[in-house]
């Protein structure tokens, strides 16, 4: 049977001190996410493999609802933010709540008919992701980007379409500031 319980979220460092769940993906675990594949290799040349994002989620046996954090560090491959590698739920009929706590970015959202919308991610943004649409977080700024998220414990995450096609949209810097432009790839 599921408890109540209140559970500590650090809104600067997305630490979840009760979290029974974590990962993490380096950087060089997401090769083939970003276009640039000459920058890429040349990021992981000179500043090394890393953290690229940590996620710690919180989980009761039994319980509908599952919740926890997204801690994503600043930085870019070529002109490309660094990104989540983007999913749809497995289960179509679960949305999602992302609620920002710190940083900024952009959340980039798709459909599988092709409309696509973009969600601005700043400290007290609470984004809805409504059932079925594709979701990737991009950190835009110079610190990480930190975001509490809940859904549907049996949501599933379906990484596979992404992963082999790209979003429609990319999050790139043009001339010093984020430009939201059409992938040429996908
Ligand atoms: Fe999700």
């Amino acid at each position: 049977m599921s408890l109540p319980a209140g559970i500590f979220i650090n809104g600067v460092t997305g630490e979840v001190p009760d979290a029974n769940e974590h990962y993490i993906k380096t950087i060089g675990e997401l090769r083939g996410l970003y276009r640039d594949v000459t920058a890429f290799d040349t990021y992981l040349r000179d500043c090394g493999d890393g953290p690229a994002y940590a996620v710690a989620g919180y989980r009761q046996a039994d319980s509908d609802i599952i919740f926890g954090t997204t801690t994503m560090q600043p930085g870019k491959i070529g002109d490309e933010y660094f990104m989540t590698r983007g999913h749809y739920h497995v289960r179509r009929d679960c949305g999602e709540v992302y609620y920002t706590q710190s940083g900024h970015g952009v959340l980039l959202l798709q459909t599988r008919e092709g409309e696509t919308r973009e969600v601005t991610m700043a400290p007290g943004v609470c984004a809805f992701i409504p059932p079925d649409w594709a979701h990737r977080s991009v950190n835009t700024g110079p610190e990480p980007l930190v975001f509490a998220w809940f859904c549907q414990a049996t949501a599933g995450h379906d990484y596979g379409d992404i992963l082999s096609h790209g979003m429609r949209k990319l999050a790139v810097e043009r001339a010093d500031t984020l430009a939201i432009v059409a992938n040429p790839g996908f």
